[in-house]
Order: structure tokens, then C-alpha cells, then sequence
């Protein structure tokens, strides 16, 4: 159980940690490919050390520089099988990409996770997958992990998705891409397309359409070298801390500003929410510096296309309806349940807990304004490092006796929330 000390503001410049989706998919990505690159600035957290885990397990060299690592394969057709079970920790996106790059390889893989992986859902991947003609054993019904991939060979398909899930749409497009012939995938709303991006930039020919993905197959990936930005999602909990913490003013830098990821600067907009965008640079990934100040905030719905473009900053946006002048509703968010933890039910145990006014719904949750603190209230983290995040900055903002009981998650994608939002305090 830990307590915090209030804070009056938060004043200063972020670098925030790179990119956890772009770092997974650096490693794995040339892993697949043959020869040698490097990976600049990735992000070193528990989730994506499960991902060079795992490429080391198949035989993948992996050597540190000062600035990331260099990276040697044979590439996807040279993997050697792994001699042992592969564990994917607390990391939905090495599980559900891994599979995609594992099922066409025509060998034999385990692969688990920790207690909250094990209970998330595998089919999403596993329907797709066999439909390519990929075979797997999983638990409970072939939906939860561990699985085991049994050796097969895949073949091209035209499919339509049924989830909004980037997951799963790179698991499709990473079995097309070493499967013979065009892998057809439609999107059920654009969903972040890092991987289509690095795997174009590997020399795969991929092209969108609008929800439409198409890739060929066998493709032979070049190595190259991978600069990755800073994570939005990381930065996100600064813009929303510069909302919440009156009087405060933060710089953040060298963030990624991709638009299938950064949908919660649009709702920031709608919610009266000004900012700047500094030093706009980069290529397919855009990246820039923002700057924030702490405002007034409007309530507002969320819902639609724009929830797939900012899955992982919902528990926060809600969590702000708590400083806004009405209520922040969100709407049509059903894959809240089946994150790191059920984020619908997590964000609102720890708002209730402070006891602030709530509605839960199946897919959704509004979030009334604040009026009177329990500054004793006893917040929980569940193991997901985004409500541990969350419910840190809360406990900061209110002081009193507010505690949160394991703060140790957060190493999942920011291992320095602690420190960094230290050199920003003003007590
Ligand atoms: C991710 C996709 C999202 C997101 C997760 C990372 C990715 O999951 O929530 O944190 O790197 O592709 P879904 O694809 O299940 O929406």
C-alpha cells in the first residue's frame, strides 16, 4: 500500500518513455526479416522484454548499444523451434502478434502468460488464424492461453474482421505476410496501423483501402533501422494530469502523433481543451512536441469510430469527467472489459472510492463531476499498470490519506512514471 504526498501543480518538460506498440513490433518485426538492424530508442519495459524473449527463443540475436539494440535474424523461414513453453507475461500484444508470426511456420510453439493474460481472450485470434488453415489446442475451448500452435501450413484468405482490434488485424497481416498469395483483411473501424507502416517499410507490399488491407505473401522482409517516438499513451497522462492539477503548464516531447493512435487529442478539442503541437517532424510516423496548461474542461460523449483511435487513454478521458463542468460519457468501448483488467469496472471502483457519482453499462461508463472528496479512499491498481497510473495521479491530486495498493505495475509501460512526475512537482 502506498501514500502520496499532495501536489499543487506540475510545471516542466516530459520526455516521455518511447513507444510500447512501435517497440513490440521493432523487435518482432526484424526478428522476421533477415540480416541485421537496429532498434533506436525502444521502449525496455516488462511487456516488451516478453517480446525479445521470445525472438531470442527462436533463435534471434539480440545485442544492447547505448541507444537500444542491434538485431540479427535468418529471418521468419530460418526460426529455429523453441525448445521450451514462451512466456508472454502481462503482454496481450507479444501474445496475439506472436501467434500471427508463429502459426505459419509450420512448427511447434507453446505460449502462456501471467494470471491476467491467462484470462484474456484468445479466439479472437486462434477464429482467424485456423480460417488461414493454422492449427492450435488452447484452453477452455481453444480460447485462453496456454496454447499451443501446432505445426501447419497456411493459406491466403480474404476475411472481414469482427472485432476492432489493431491485435488482431497484425496477427492476420503477419501470417499473410509469410503465407503464398494475397491475404485480404477488412477493418471493422481503422485501428492503429503501426504495422502496416513498419512491415511496407521491411519491403512487404501492403496497401489500405479505407478498412481495407491487403498484403502478399511470402514477402522476404529487409532489416533496417527502426527510430521509435515516444509513447502517445504515456504522453496522455500528462495532458491529463495538466487537467487536473490547477495551475500547471508541461512540455512534452518527441511524442508520436500518429492519428490512428492519438484520437484523445480530438476529444480534447471538443472538450474546450487547448494545445499546442510544436515541431511537427517525421515520416509515416508523425511525431511533435505538445504543450499544455491546465483549463477549464467540458463533459463530453465519446463514442464511434474515433474509441478504436484512443482505446487505452479511456479509463483517463472518463476519469476526467471527475474535473469537468458535466458529466464525460463514453459509449460503444465493450473491449474495455477485456484489457489488462476489466477497465470499465477498474475506473470506476477507484472513482467510486472517492466518492464521486457513477453509471456503468455494458460498453461504457459516465463520470459526474466531483463534489466532495473521501480523502480516505483506498484505490486499487488490479495489476494494470493504466489504472495504477491513474489512480497514483488521483491520490496525488487529492492528498489526505489516499492509498493505492500496488503501484509496481506500471513497469508494464512507463518503469519511470514515479521519477518522471517527481521532477514535475510543485508541493
Ligand atoms: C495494441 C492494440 C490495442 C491496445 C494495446 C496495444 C497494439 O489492443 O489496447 O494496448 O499494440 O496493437 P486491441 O488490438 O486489443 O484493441
Amino acid at each position: 500500500m502506498t501514500s502520496f504526498e499532495k501536489v499543487k501543480n506540475l510545471k516542466g518538460t516530459v520526455r516521455v518513455p518511447s513507444d510500447k506498440s512501435i517497440s513490440h513490433r521493432s523487435f518482432m518485426f526484424l526478428a522476421m526479416a533477415k540480416g541485421q538492424g537496429r532498434v533506436i530508442d525502444p521502449l525496455l519495459s516488462a511487456d516488451t522484454k516478453a517480446t525479445m524473449a521470445a525472438m531470442h527463443a527462436v533463435g534471434v540475436e539480440f545485442t544492447e548499444t547505448v541507444n537500444g539494440f542491434i538485431v540479427k535474424s535468418n529471418g521468419y523461414k530460418g526460426f529455429k523451434e523453441p525448445t521450451d513453453v514462451i512466456d508472454c507475461m502481462n503482454s496481450g500484444t507479444s501474445a496475439r502478434l506472436l501467434t500471427g508470426v508463429f502459426a505459419p511456420t509450420n512448427k511447434y510453439f507453446v505460449l502462456t502468460g501471467d494470471e491476467s493474460l491467462r484470462k484474456r481472450p484468445m479466439d479472437r485470434v486462434i477464429d482467424p488464424l485456423t480460417a488461414m488453415g493454422a492449427k492450435f489446442v488452447a484452453r477452455d475451448g481453444n480460447h485462453l492461453l496456454p496454447m499451443t500452435i501446432l505445426p501447419s501450413v497456411t493459406k491466403p484468405v480474404y476475411m472481414e474482421a469482427t472485432t476492432k482490434s489493431a491485435q488482431v488485424k497484425s496477427a492476420v497481416l503477419l501470417a499473410g505476410v509469410q503465407t503464398e498469395g494475397i491475404t485480404t483483411y477488412i477493418e471493422k473501424a481503422v485501428t492503429r496501423n503501426h504495422t502496416e507502416i513498419m512491415l511496407s517499410a521491411l519491403g512487404a507490399k501492403v496497401q489500405t483501402d479505407g478498412l481495407k488491407i491487403t498484403i502478399e505473401g511470402a514477402a522476404d522482409l529487409r532489416s533496417m533501422d527502426i527510430v521509435v517516438p515516444g509513447d502517445f499513451s504515456s504522453a496522455a497522462f500528462f495532458l491529463g494530469a495538466a487537467l487536473m492539477f490547477e495551475n500547471s503548464e508541461l512540455m512534452l516531447e518527441n511524442v508520436g502523433l500518429n492519428p490512428t493512435r492519438s484520437g484523445m487529442l480530438q476529444v480534447l478539442k471538443e472538450m474546450g481543451v487547448k494545445y499546442e503541437i510544436d515541431n511537427e517532424r517525421g515520416g509515416a510516423e508523425k511525431l511533435g512536441d505538445i504543450f499544455i496548461q491546465s483549463q477549464s474542461i467540458k463533459g463530453v460523449t465519446v463514442e464511434g469510430d474515433i474509441i478504436a483511435n484512443m482505446i487505452d487513454e479511456l479509463p483517463l478521458v472518463a476519469t476526467l469527467g471527475l474535473f469537468a463542468d458535466s458529466p464525460i460519457i463514453i459509449k460503444g468501448a465493450k473491449e474495455l472489459r477485456v484489457k489488462e483488467s476489466d477497465r470499465i469496472e477498474t475506473t470506476l471502483y477507484n472513482i467510486k472510492q472517492l466518492g464521486a457519482q457513477v453509471e456503468e453499462y455494458e460498453d461504457g461508463m459516465k463520470v459526474y463531476p466531483m463534489t466532495e472528496i473521501n480523502d480516505k479512499a483506498q484505490l486499487k491498481s488490479f495489476g494494470d499498470h493504466r489504472i495504477a497510473m491513474i489512480a497514483i495521479m488521483l491520490a496525488k491530486r487529492f492528498g489526505g490519506d489516499i492509498t493505492v495498493d500496488d503501484v509496481k505495475c506500471v513497469d508494464v509501460s512507463f518503469p519511470t512514471f514515479m521519477e518522471t512526475f517527481a521532477t514535475l512537482e510543485q508541493k
